[in-house]
């Protein structure tokens, strides 16, 4: 059973450092999204997903975690993260923290213990070969760094072993199986992590690298999957309200190895083809308008994808996140409209990246924080006209990363004056699904007529939706009520007449 709250969820995540600074010192606080979350709520987001927000080097923006029970003092203390779970609760909002697994920071205490010569009770914690001058197969490793003769794996950047969950199938003396004790201490401590926060109040987790667990050849991801059985049985038993969602992008697998949701990211065909499909000189993106997109390589994939998985999990569409190009890089602000219209009323659970809401610019910037191309999408958010754009009250020179200096940068204070803003059609497309159980996670989805050169017309429950990212008119032969509609749109006795970039949701007459 997934937990009742997901069937309207809509989540909204917040890169921390950069939403609101409530305390001056140039980067945002738990404070600073308490007070926004009426805000969040008013967009229609009934739920947050925050990036990591423990005590870090920040080597990778808080993905390398130095201790998982202690909040980076940079956003408050343990007990404004306590404050912000009941404030949200009180809404009647819910709160998803960022798990990292699959590895810590090389300046946990576990990374410290590990790395000692003499054998102790953490030894096994990491993944190490036997010997300094030996490596292993396929994964990058560090040597020459620790008193251990050995040599430990990575998981991403240097800065984050990998913790040990065991070899699949065991080649080598040092490699563990699965099933051994070492690898189930990991197991056990991750899910202690997991209960210290959900009796705190948090809501469940957005789950880093969930694929990533166990090591070779996990190619089915059988071992890895049992991890994550074992804690959803955890879960089910303990926490049954907490949610899930991995970031896998295999959502036939993930959803199966007991996730409540899994995210459709930039690694898949399909999302590709819907959003960025700009690798070459032009844009066939699907919402550009003279695109020339098509919207059937994404179809293939996303309803293979939902129908396998229907009554298991729900597959989450996002805006974007914190790895990659914001929309609005290369999308303008109609064509992010249709965007979200789509997005938002697909079946599962969606959510949208802080900022996108404004249609926030992607900024060329320095690395920061191991950001390196990521760091535009990071910058902070954009409240009001004026001093570092309302985003603090810091001299601009101490901020985490600049603001928008453009003179039209997108506000949330002017688009909310706007009616025909993006932030109001978000308002008003969010609405409009929370009213609507065929808008919501469960409805059915049906494809009605994909061909390239017409509108992509689509089912959801008893509605027919319509997109048309074109500059073309078009004619939807159908006879009913207009619900909502975005760009030019117009009802004929029997069909729907759409000009140029528009959408529509119509209920049939019969
Ligand atoms: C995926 C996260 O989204 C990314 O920001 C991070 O750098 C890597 N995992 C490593 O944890």
């Amino acid at each position: 059973m997934n937990p009742s709250w997901l069937r309207d969820a809509v989540f909204y995540e917040i890169y921390p450092q950069s939403f609101r600074d409530t305390n001056g010192d140039g980067i945002g606080d738990f404070q600073g999204i308490i007070e926004k979350l009426d805000y969040i709520l008013s967009l229609g987001c009934n739920a947050l997903w925050i990036n990591p927000c423990y005590d870090s080097p920040f080597h990778d923006a808080g993905y390398d975690v130095r201790d998982y029970r202690k909040v980076a003092p940079r956003y408050g203390t343990n007990e404004d993260l306590y404050r912000l779970f009941q404030e949200a609760h009180a809404r009647g909002m819910h709160v998803l923290l960022d798990l990292v697994p699959g590895h810590t920071s090389e300046e946990h205490p576990w990374f410290r213990e590990s790395q000692r010569a003499e054998k102790n009770e953490l030894s096994g914690r990491y993944i190490w070969t036997d010997s300094w001058f030996k490596g292993c197969r396929n994964i990058a490793y560090i040597g020459g760094e620790t008193e251990r003769d050995g040599t430990y794996l990575i998981n991403f950047f240097k800065c984050q072993p990998a913790l040990n969950y065991g070899f699949l199938h065991p080649e080598e003396s040092w490699q563990t199986p699965v099933d051994s004790p070492d690898a189930i201490a990991t197991r056990e401590a991750m899910k202690d992590v997991m209960r210290f926060w959900l009796t705190r109040g948090c809501d469940g987790f957005r789950v880093d690298m969930a694929a990533s667990l166990v090591k070779y050849d996990d190619e089915k991801k059988s071992g890895t999957s049992a991890v994550w059985k074992n804690v959803r049985q955890m879960l089910d038993e303990e926490f049954p309200e907490a949610a899930m969602v991995a970031e896998w992008c295999d959502p036939k697998i993930a959803l199966r190895a007991g996730f409540h949701m899994d995210f459709y990211l930039n690694n898949s065909n399909g999302y590709t083809a819907l959003m960025r499909d700009y690798e070459g000189h032009e844009d066939h993106s699907y919402f550009r308008r003279e695109g020339g997109g098509d919207i059937r390589p994404f179809l293939r994939e996303y309803e293979d994808w939902l129908q396998d998985t229907r009554d298991i999990g729900y597959i989450s569409l996002l805006t974007c996140n914190h790895d990659t190009p914001r929309p609005r890089f290369h999308m303008d602000m109609e064509e992010l409209k249709l965007c979200y219209a789509f997005l938002f009323t697909l079946p599962g659970v969606p959510f949208l990246y802080y900022g996108d809401e404004i249609g926030m610019r992607y900024l060329k910037l320095p690395t920061k924080e191991g950001g390196y191309t990521r760091t535009g999408t990071r910058t902070p958010m954009q409240w009001t006209k004026g001093k570092n754009l309302g985003f603090s009250d810091a001299d601009p020179e101490t901020l985490y990363l600049p603001v928008d200096d453009a003179d039209d940068a997108p506000t949330v204070e002017a688009q909310e004056k706007d009616p025909s803003s993006l932030l109001s059609t978000v308002r008003a497309l969010l609405a409009l699904r929370h009213r609507t159980p065929d808008l919501q996670a469960d409805a059915p989805f049906a494809s009605i007529c994909t061909d390239p050169e017409k509108a992509f017309v689509y089912r959801r429950g008893s509605l027919i939706l319509m997109i048309n990212p074109l500059c073309r008119d078009q004619r939807v032969e159908i006879r009913g009520e207009i619900l909502y509609s975005i760009g030019q749109v117009a009802k004929k006795e029997d069909a729907i007449m759409l000009s140029g970039p528009s959408f529509a949701i119509v209920q049939p007459a019969d």
